[in-house]
């Protein structure tokens, strides 16, 4: 069997570091994309396989489409591209200056994904294989009070790759949907509330892979999670809005490096 080959977006920390280490450790060929470099390059050093690292903001299609271009040239199609490059912070529509931080979230979590499959998806499709992985959330599930932009954001990505699995699947090109509940990283490390279920990052890129490798369409990772994620789906909104009073928030934040 020839060797696989992987990119990930949002690899210099938390769940894409440990996908990362996680495919390194199965001896895949990996592409790495994140914004710090330095952070980059030391888990470059710590990977036993052949990686390339690319310093690309999501945001920026154009260093995507060159750090792609340069993937496929090196290695031809690979054959699992994971979009989870993603932020979170706490909004307040009512805060004027929130706006900009509604805009960073959906341009990182939701354009940073279509940034991430554009340019492969024409040579996946020549090569008629491959899977395209979104790393969404169980917050996309329903309306979280105080994350509207994170909720939003995966909310959006839920659609967008519902839409791109159906577009793709005459072309052999498969597209999963990972819905995490909570995952120990620094995006979590900050909140201030219970965390159920709260799962260690190499065991949750263990599961995620085994998701991929069995081409799920949407799964929710922990099962815990997917079991209240599928009830949640069915609460109705008068029930919802009665949960969710008292319910802890994200901790507010205006990003300037949004
Ligand atoms: N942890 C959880 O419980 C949980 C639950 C549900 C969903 N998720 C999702 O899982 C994904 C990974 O989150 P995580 O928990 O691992 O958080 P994390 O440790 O904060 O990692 C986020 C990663 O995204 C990268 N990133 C952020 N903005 C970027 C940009 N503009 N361009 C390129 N890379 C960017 C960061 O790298 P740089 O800062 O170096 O660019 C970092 O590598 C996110 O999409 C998140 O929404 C996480």
């Amino acid at each position: 069997m020839s060797q696989l080959k992987v990119f990930i977006t949002g690899a210099s920390s938390g769940i894409g570091q440990a996908l990362a280490e996680h495919y390194a450790s199965e001896g895949a060929i990996i592409g790495l994309v994140a914004r710090r470099l330095s952070l980059l390059t030391s888990l470059q050093e710590k990977l036993p396989t052949k990686t390339i690292i690319y310093a690309v903001d999501v945001r920026d299609s154009d260093a995507l489409e060159k750090a792609a271009q340069d993937f496929i040239a090196q290695f031809g199609p690979p054959d699992i591209v994971i979009a989870n490059a993603g932020v979170s912070a706490g909004t307040l529509t009512e805060n004027k200056d929130d706006i900009k931080t509604f805009k960073g979230v959906i341009d990182i979590n939701l354009l940073g994904m279509v940034h991430t499959f554009q340019p492969f998806i024409h040579v996946m499709k020549q090569a008629k294989k491959g899977s395209l992985v979104g790393i969404a959330s169980v917050a996309g599930i329903r309306g979280l009070p105080g994350a509207s932009a994170y909720s939003a954001s995966k909310a959006a990505t839920i659609a967008y790759l519902e839409s791109l699995r159906v577009e793709l699947n005459p072309s052999g090109i498969n597209v999963t949907t990972i819905a995490p509940g909570f995952i120990k990283t620094p995006m979590t490390d900050i909140n201030q509330y219970p965390m159920p279920f709260l799962m260690a990052p190499d065991i949750a890129a263990k599961k995620f892979a085994q998701a991929i490798a069995k081409k799920k369409r949407f799964i929710v990772i922990p099962w815990q999670m997917g079991c209240l994620a599928r009830i949640l789906r069915f609460i109705p909104p008068w029930l919802w809005d009665f949960m969710m009073k008292n319910a802890p928030r994200k901790a507010h934040a205006n990003w300037d490096w949004l």
